[in-house]
C-alpha cells in the first residue's frame, strides 16, 4: 500500500500566484477531466495545495468549467473540508465522536492548542496552524484520532500530541513524522463468510459471465442479500429495477462516504479486501449492462485514495478491469474514485449523486429514484461497500454457502464495528441473529449500561434489550455498535449526538434545520441544569416533528437518541432538571447585568426578580 505520508502534498504556505494556481488546476484537469460534475475534484485538489481555495482558483474554474462563480462559492461554503480562506500549514483535525471524548479528545486537544498557543478553530497568526474538531474519522476502534492535512493520525495520547506540537512547531513536514501515527489497523476480532479469506481470483466474474445476467441476478436474489448501508433494500430487486430502467448508460456507485460515527468497516473492506468490493462492483456492471462506475470515496479516507487507485491498476493490467474483461469483447467497464470533502449527508444516495456531480450534496426530490434517474440522469445503482463484497462472494460461492447462515429474513453475516468501553474494539463479523449480549461478551465489555447500534442515527438499547438480535427484522444497523459502562453519564451521548446533527444537517428543509438546532440547545440547557420537565416535552414534540416531516433520512433520525435516551434513561434527564415545569430558555435578568454593571441603575425595576 501506499505509504499514507506521501499522499497529503506539502501546503505552500505564501500567497498563491496565479500562474501556481493555474499550474495545480491544469495537472487536476488533466486527471479529471473539464466537464462541471468535476468542479469538486479540482476544488479539494486547489484545497489540499494552497490550504483554501483562492479567489484567483475560483475564476479559473468558472471560466474552463462554464460554472457560475456563485455555484461554486456555494460549494465551498458547503463542504467543511473546503475553505476561503487560508488554514495552517498544518490543518489539525481532531475527531469528535463520543467514543474519541470517551478516550480523552477533548482533554488532548486542549493540550495541543496549549502547547501551540492557538485557540480551536483560529487560524494562528504567523500561518502555521489551525486547530479544530471535526465529525467521526471513522477510527473509533483505535482512536482518538485527528487528521492532519487529511491524512489520519491514530492512538493519540498525551506523549504523542506533545511530540506532534514539537513536529508542528519545527515545520517539520509529514513525510518525516514517524510511521506508526499514520498506522491504521484493521482489528478484525472475528472473521465470517465475507472476512474468511482476503483472496479473490475472479471467480465471480467467469462464473457471472458462465452463468449470464439473469440467471447471476437470480442466484443474488435467491441468496436474499440486502443492502448493508442501512435501509436494507433487496440488492437483487434494486439491480433489475436499474436494468430494467431506458436509458442507454447505467452507472455503479459504490457508496464509501461510511458517515455514520463509530462505523470504520468499510474502511477495513476497502483496506484488505478492495479487490473484492471492485468485483462485486464489476460483476454488478455486467448484470445491468453499465460501463462507468464510482467509488465515492469520503475525504476522511484519502489515505486510502493512493492504494484504491493501485488496486484499480492493477485489475486493469490484469484484464479484469477496463475493455473486453477476461477477454470477453463488449465487457467494458472502468471505476474512478471520487473524494467527498467532510459532509456525513452525502452518504445519502442521492446527495452523494449531487456530490459525484460536483454540486453541493444536498437531497434530491424522489421519486424518480437513481435506479431510474441517477448521476447525470443515468439509471444508476448506488450500493454499500459491504453489500458489493457481499455480492462478490455469493456469485463466487453460490447462494447456498451464503445461506447456511442467518435468520429467515437476514440472510448470511454482518460486519459490526465494536467501539467505546469494551477490551477488544474492532471488527466482528458475525452470523445474523446474533444477539447483542455475545457482540458484548465477545469484545469484552464490563458492566455495559447502553449500546447505541447503528451510529447517532440508530437506536440506543437499555440493559434489558441486550438479548435482542443484529437482523434486519430486530435490529437492522449500518455496522456501529458503541459501548456505554455503568460509569458513562448517557447526556454526554446525547450531548455528542445533537451537536453531530446540528452540524450535519444540509439546511434544505426547516423541520430538520430548525429542529435539529432546538434540540442541540434543548440539551444544552438540561447540560446546564435550568431546565424543567416541560422542556423535556418540547424535545419529544420537536422530535416527532422531524420524523415526520423532514425531507430525508438525515431528518427522520436525527432525533432518535434523545427520543431513545427520553424513554430508557429518564434519570439522565431527570436529575438536572431545576423545576418540575416550565423554566424560560433565556435568562433575562443575567443577560441585563452587563449593561446594570454600566450603567449603575439604582431604580429596583431594573432587576425582574425585584420588579
Ligand atoms: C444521512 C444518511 C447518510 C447515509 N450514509 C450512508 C453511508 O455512509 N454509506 C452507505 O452505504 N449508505 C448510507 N446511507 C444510505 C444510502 O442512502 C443508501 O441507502 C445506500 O447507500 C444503499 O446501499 P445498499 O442498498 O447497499 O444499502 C445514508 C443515508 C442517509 C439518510
Ligand atoms: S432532513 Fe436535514 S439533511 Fe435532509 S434535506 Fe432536510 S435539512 Fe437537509
Amino acid at each position: 500500500m501506499q505509504d499514507p505520508r506521501t499522499t497529503p502534498l506539502p501546503v505552500e504556505a505564501h500567497t498563491p500566484v496565479k500562474e501556481r494556481i493555474a499550474e495545480v488546476l491544469a495537472a487536476s484537469f488533466g486527471r479529471h477531466g473539464r466537464g462541471p460534475q468535476s468542479l469538486l475534484q479540482h476544488l479539494i485538489a486547489v484545497q489540499r495545495r494552497f490550504s483554501f481555495v483562492p479567489a484567483t482558483a475560483v475564476e479559473i474554474l468558472a471560466e474552463t468549467l462554464g460554472i457560475a462563480k456563485p455555484r461554486i462559492l456555494a460549494a465551498v461554503e458547503f463542504y467543511a473540508f473546503l475553505h476561503d480562506r487560508p488554514r495552517g500549514e498544518f490543518d489539525i483535525l481532531f475527531s469528535d465522536n463520543i467514543t474519541d471524548r470517551m478516550q480523552g479528545s477533548g482533554r488532548l486537544m486542549g493540550l495541543l492548542c496549549e502547547r501551540l498557543q492557538v485557540a480551536p478553530g483560529v487560524t494562528r497568526a504567523d500561518g502555521r496552524v489551525t486547530v479544530e474538531r471535526t465529525s467521526c474519522t471513522g477510527m473509533s476502534d483505535q482512536g482518538p484520532a485527528l487528521l492532519v492535512n487529511g491524512v489520519a493520525v491514530t492512538r493519540l495520547d498525551a506523549e504523542r500530541v506533545d511530540r506532534i506540537a514539537d513536529l508542528v512547531a519545527a515545520g517539520t513536514p509529514l513525510a518525516r513524522w514517524p510511521g506508526d501515527y499514520f498506522r491504521v489497523e484493521d482489528n478484525i476480532r472475528r472473521a465470517g463468510l465475507l472476512l474468511g479469506d482476503p483472496q479473490t481470483d475472479g471467480r465471480s466474474l467467469t462464473r457471472t459471465l458462465a452463468a449470464g445476467a439473469v440467471a447471476a441476478l437470480a442466484e443474488i436474489e435467491r441468496a436474499g442479500l440486502r443492502g448493508r448501508g442501512g435501509a436494507g433494500f433487496g440488492t437483487a430487486q434494486k439491480w433489475e429495477l436499474c436494468r430494467r430502467a431506458s436509458g442507454a448508460e447505467r452507472v455503479v456507485v459504490c457508496n464509501a462516504d461510511e458517515g455514520e460515527p463509530g462505523t470504520f468497516k468499510d474502511r477495513v473492506l476497502l483496506t484488505t479486501y478492495a479487490d473484492l468490493v471492485v468485483e462485486g462492483m464489476t460483476l454488478c456492471a455486467r448484470i445491468l449492462g453499465a460501463h462507468t462506475g464510482f467509488i465515492y470515496l469520503r475525504g476522511e479516507y484519502l489515505y486510502l485514495l493512493g492504494h484504491l487507485e493501485s488496486v484499480l491498476a492493477r485489475r486493469r493490467a490484469a484484464g479484469l478491469l477496463g475493455r473486453d474483461i477476461l477477454g470477453h469483447a463488449g465487457f467494458d467497464f472502468d471505476i474512478a474514485v471520487h473524494l467527498g470533502a467532510g459532509a456525513y449527508i452525502c452518504g445519502e444516495e442521492s446527495a452523494l449523486i449531487e456530490s459525484l456531480e460536483g454540486k453541493r450534496g444536498v437531497t434530491r426530490k424522489r421519486p424518480p429514484f437513481p435506479v431510474t434517474s441517477g448521476f447525470l440522469g443515468r439509471p444508476t445503482v448506488v450500493n454499500n461497500v459491504e453489500t458489493f463484497a457481499a455480492a462478490a462472494r455469493i456469485l463466487e460461492r453460490g447462494a447456498d454457502w451464503y445461506l447456511c447462515q442467518g435468520t429467515a429474513e437476514s440472510a448470511g453475516s454482518k460486519i459490526l464495528c465494536v467501539s467505546g468501553d469494551v477490551a477488544r474494539p474492532g471488527i466482528y463479523e458475525v452470523p445474523f441473529g446474533t444477539s447483542i449480549r455475545t457482540v458484548l461478551a465477545d469484545s469484552g465489555a464490563e458492566r455495559p449500561q447502553a449500546v447505541q447500534i447503528g451510529g447517532a442515527a440508530g437506536a440506543t438499547l437499555a440493559a434489558a434489550e441486550f438479548d435482542r438480535v443484529v437482523a434486519f427484522e430486530d435490529l437492522p444497523t449500518t455496522g456501529s455498535v458503541m459501548v456505554f459502562d455503568q460509569g458513562r453519564d448517557m447526556l454526554d451521548m446525547v450531548a455528542n449526538f445533537a451537536r453531530f446533527f446540528r452540524h450535519e444537517s444540509c439546511g434544505f428543509c426547516t423541520p430538520c434545520r430548525v429542529g435539529t438546532v432546538l434540540l442541540e440547545e434543548l440539551v444544552e440547557k438540561v447540560l446546564a441544569g435550568r431546565a424543567g420537565a416541560h422542556d423535556l416535552d418540547e424535545m419529544r414534540a420537536i422530535g416527532a416533528v422531524m420524523r415526520q416531516a423532514s425531507h430525508c433520512g438525515l431528518g427522520h433520525t436525527a432525533p432518535n437518541h434523545i427520543l431513545d435516551t427520553l424513554d430508557k434513561f429518564p434519570d439522565a434527564y431527570r436529575r438536572r432538571l431545576c423545576a418540575a415545569d416550565f423554566t424560560a430558555a433565556f435568562d433575562l435578568d443575567a443577560a441585563l447585568q452587563e449593561a446594570r454593571a454600566v450603567s449603575g441603575p439604582s431604580d429596583g425595576v431594573s432587576h425582574l426578580a425585584e420588579a
